[in-house]
């Protein structure tokens, strides 16, 4: 029988530490504030973006909501980020990914200064992380770390492996691991005997996107497995592991949902709380 790393639990403990620290912004007369860019229409998106407006009202903080249509040029999607990052009641900036095909969402990002940036994704952000420099650290894989942290669970010295190489998650996921002194595997779609590689993790991040991919077989017994994965199915929504397989065998597994997705968001709270704390700083430094 697996721990059930209990996502909501995290992000409620993390936004409850969150409350005397916007308490004491309130107090100096600043409003956190995160300005949620989507363009277009698709539904996960736009369950995920009201989702964080959400949050943001329930945390005191303000967000500055900016819907733009999927035919949306690059020019204006440009020049909504530039606003965004010269307003001073602005303090974090997340641009909704995927974006529709024809912009660059590269171009996009990097606009972004770094310390709006509290989606952690962009070239400054991402390449503050690879040399160990302060910046904001990419949400989903920073929601993990302090998962692990709230369970007990130290990465130094174990054997991680992280499926999946993106720049969302798979990357800054395996950069954030070594950080805390694991030894890190990052494996992907080429990698050869995936399973026997997955088998000799201690603690295992699956971030694919394929539903129930992850097996009994992937799983050495006592691993932590981490599952990043939200696929949605007419079953409702599901994660890369087969939860069901996996449980028994696993020390302790993160659900699907109610694990990973709620700490992401909270991270993004906290990043956008920090960014305030640090703009108030400086203008009364
Ligand atoms: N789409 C899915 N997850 C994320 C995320 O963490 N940040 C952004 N910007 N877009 C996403």
């Amino acid at each position: 029988m697996a721990t059930i790393i209990d996502g909501k639990q995290v992000a409620a403990d993390v936004h409850a530490a969150l409350g005397p620290r916007i308490a004491a912004l309130h107090a100096a007369g600043v409003v956190p504030g995160l300005a949620v860019i989507l363009v277009g229409d698709d539904p996960a998106s736009q369950a995920y973006v009201t989702m964080k407006e959400r949050d943001c009202e329930r945390l005191g903080m303000r967000s500055f909501d900016m819907r733009l249509p999927a035919d949306t040029d690059q020019e204006r999607l440009n020049a909504v980020i530039d606003r965004f990052d010269a307003d001073p009641a602005v303090h974090g900036i997340l641009v909704q990914l995927p974006l529709p095909g024809h912009l660059d969402a590269e171009a996009a990002l990097a606009r972004i200064s770094a310390p709006k940036d509290v989606d952690g994704l962009t070239p400054e952000s991402l390449g503050r992380l690879v040399r160990g420099l302060p910046a904001h650290r990419a949400c989903t894989p920073y929601g993990v770390m302090r998962m692990l942290e709230a369970y007990g669970i130290d990465p130094a010295g174990k054997r991680a492996v992280v499926v999946g190489r993106s720049t969302l998650v798979g990357k800054p996921m395996a950069l954030l691991l070594l950080e805390a002194n694991a030894t890190v595997t990052v494996c992907h779609s080429k990698t050869r005997d995936l399973a026997a590689v997955c088998r000799e993790a201690d603690i295992l991040v699956a971030a694919i996107g394929k539903a129930g991919f992850i097996t009994a077989e992937f799983v050495k017994p006592g691993a932590v497995v981490i599952d990043v994965g939200i696929v949605r199915t007419d079953a409702g929504l599901v994660g890369d592991v087969d939860f069901t397989a996996v449980e028994p065998i696993a020390s302790a597994i993160t659900p699907v949902p109610g694990g990973v997705g709620p700490m992401t968001r909270a991270m993004l709270m906290e990043n956008a709380v920090r960014a305030a704390e640090a703009a108030h700083a400086d203008l009364t430094r």
